[in-house]
């Protein structure tokens, strides 16, 4: 069995808790780390060709107009062929309710089918949001699995959540 973690995550200026910190992982990143560890799967990470502010109000401002917009940002390196993969773990953080804009670019260039898919979120609050109606479009012909979600504050405590979701 193997696997491939395809991610999207920022580092810069972020909430906790209402209050902003500066982190230098994103939280996403972290829990794709901990699949990598536990699961062996490969890590491939969506950046987007021109980044994201590190200004927390900044990034919020243009992820709120690509959302309106239904954008395709472009990103550095696309991802061509999943083919060798048997599971497929999707993780991003929930931005406006769904993915970022940039793993739309990224995963509609993919072909899914017969592809065991395992979703994983980071947020403040609204777990998946409305995410799962676009990774059934997103991902189709994929089985998509029970995903987890995960606070973004609480990404570093989360290690064996991830190995006991990874094993299920
Ligand atoms: C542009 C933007 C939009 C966000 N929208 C939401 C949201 O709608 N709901 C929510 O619970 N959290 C929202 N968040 C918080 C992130 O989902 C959360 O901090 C996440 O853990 C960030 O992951 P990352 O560090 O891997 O990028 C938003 C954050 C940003 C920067």
């Amino acid at each position: 069995m193997s696997g491939i973690v395809i991610y999207f995550s920022r580092a810069g200026e972020n909430y906790f808790g209402g209050e902003l910190k500066n982190i230098e992982k994103g939280n996403t990143e972290v829990i794709a780390e901990y699949i990598h560890e536990i699961a062996g799967a490969d890590l491939f990470k969506v950046e987007p060709k021109v980044e994201y502010p590190s200004d927390y109000m900044k990034c919020i401002d243009v992820a709120k107009k690509e959302f309106a917009k239904n954008a395709r940002p472009e990103i550095k390196e696309e991802l061509e062929d999943i083919s060798v993969y048997d599971t497929v773990y999707i993780g991003f953080p929930n931005w406006w309710g769904t993915l970022p804009m940039a793993m739309f670019t990224q995963l509609e260039k993919l072909d899914f089918s017969g592809k065991a898919v395992k979703p994983f979120v980071t947020h403040e609050g609204s777990g998946f949001g409305t995410s799962n109606k676009d990774l059934k479009k997103l991902c189709t012909g994929a089985d998509i699995k029970k995903g987890l979600s995960i606070p973004g504050a609480k990404v570093y405590d989360a290690k064996n959540i991830v190995r006991a979701w990874i094993d299920e």
